[in-house]
């Protein structure tokens, strides 16, 4: 039998909750455009209702690699991914490595990946707070700066790429591989039972989730961020599926009118956000779905690095002070904000990713054709 010859191999790296939604896009397209993906596992995050129920409800096939780093400090969690990572992927020797976003799983073998000469993409790059106190801003950072294809899903992204110094031809505009996932789910995730099962209507609560470290390590920063949800709580009920980090912090300082529960898949965690009157939120994927659901969103943080969901969608950035966060709140629900979808945010992000890499890796030498400098790609 004659030998077909095998298409070139990526290997894919997903580690973290978010990482498992923007994963499952890829991997198709990738598929789809010819190349072998082995899909690598982290063990960032291993619980069943951080990882597994991700796998189950995104059809995201088994992980082919599980690295099992676990929980740790910042540089153990670093260390062990690497540490993991380094002998497998001299074994595997991929035509290039694929990461995503901005969790420690992403620095990790995006570093392991430069340093052993492999060819390294980072999806979701280009994004920026400014705020080097948050960990993921010092991934991105150092993530882009190692990555030789970067995907920017936003203008803004492409911006802070070439001021920080990124060859023009190896930042492509993609559109955001989240949002693929959510026009792809949404109808699944709606016909669910979810907010009946919970007793909730449409349009008759709102949906807290916190677990940044400066929301929730903070003592004083998370007491007053409980006090101003019970004050919100007052004219709109609050649900709170909860991250282990927070739920550990919280404890049972939980105000009237504030339901905690315990952490959602990724199909319930829409059908929350698509019935929800309001979103209370510090993580960066709910800030861009809600935009995509046409949901208010208020931010309690005091920066995004997703500013199109400020400008073109219906997030607010509003802190965590008390005062102007209930100010904000109750605002928003008087006078909702009209949203607009951002361009290429049209469910074809990965699609156009799997095309640049499939030229990339074919023709090595070009260094990531195309040639004209930041590519939108179409
Ligand atoms: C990580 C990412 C963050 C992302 C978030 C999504 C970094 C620096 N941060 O934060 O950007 O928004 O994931 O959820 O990578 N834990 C469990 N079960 C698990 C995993 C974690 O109980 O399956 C608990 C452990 O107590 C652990 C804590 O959560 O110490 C924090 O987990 P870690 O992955 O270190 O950071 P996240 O806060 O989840």
């Amino acid at each position: 039998m004659p030998q077909v010859p095998a298409g070139p191999h990526a290997v894919v790296v997903a580690g973290a909750r978010p990482n498992f939604v923007k994963a499952k896009p890829v991997l198709d397209a990738l598929a789809a455009d010819g190349f072998r993906t082995t899909l690598v596992h982290t063990g960032q995050h291993y619980d069943e209702a951080m990882s597994g129920v991700f796998f189950a409800e995104l059809d995201l096939r088994r992980p082919d690699h599980h690295l099992a780093a676990g929980s740790g400090s910042h540089a153990v969690q670093t260390a062990a991914v690497m540490t993991a990572f380094e002998p497998l992927l001299d074994r595997l020797a991929p035509d290039v490595v694929v990461v995503f976003g901005d969790v420690n799983s992403t620095l990790a073998c995006a570093l392991v990946a430069a340093k052993a000469g492999v060819r390294a993409a980072h999806v979701e790059a280009g994004l920026r707070s400014g705020d080097r106190s948050m960990p993921e801003e010092i991934n991105r950072i150092v993530a882009d700066r190692l990555c030789a294809d970067l995907f920017a899903p936003s203008p803004d992204a492409v911006e802070h790429l070439l001021r920080e110094g990124a060859a023009p031809r190896s930042v492509h505009l993609v559109g955001n591989v989240m949002v693929d996932t959510l026009l792809a789910r949404r109808d699944e995730a709606l016909a669910r039972p979810t907010l009946a099962e919970l007793g909730l209507h449409p349009g008759g609560y709102g949906l807290v989730t916190l677990h940044r470290p400066a929301n929730v390590d903070d003592v004083a920063a998370l007491a007053g961020l409980l006090a101003a949800l019970g004050e919100i709580a007052a004219r709109c009920p609050l649900v709170f599926p909860a991250h282990p980090r927070t739920a550990a912090r919280v404890g049972d300082r939980l105000p009237p009118g504030v339901r905690l529960l315990g952490p959602v898949g990724y199909l319930d965690s829409v059908a929350l956000q698509a019935g929800a009157r309001i979103v209370l939120t510090d993580s960066g994927g709910i800030q861009e779905e809600s935009t995509v659901l046409g949901v208010p969103c208020l931010t309690l943080r005091e920066s995004t690095e997703r500013p199109l969901t400020v400008i073109e969608g219906t997030n607010r950035v509003v802190g965590r002070d008390r005062r102007v966060v209930v100010t904000a709140a109750l605002d928003t629900l008087e006078h909702p904000p009209a949203a607009r979808r951002p361009a290429l945010w049209d469910g074809q992000a990965g699609r156009r990713i799997a095309r640049v890499l499939a030229q990339a890796v074919r023709a090595p030498a070009a260094g990531g054709v195309p040639a004209d400098p930041v590519a939108t790609v179409r």
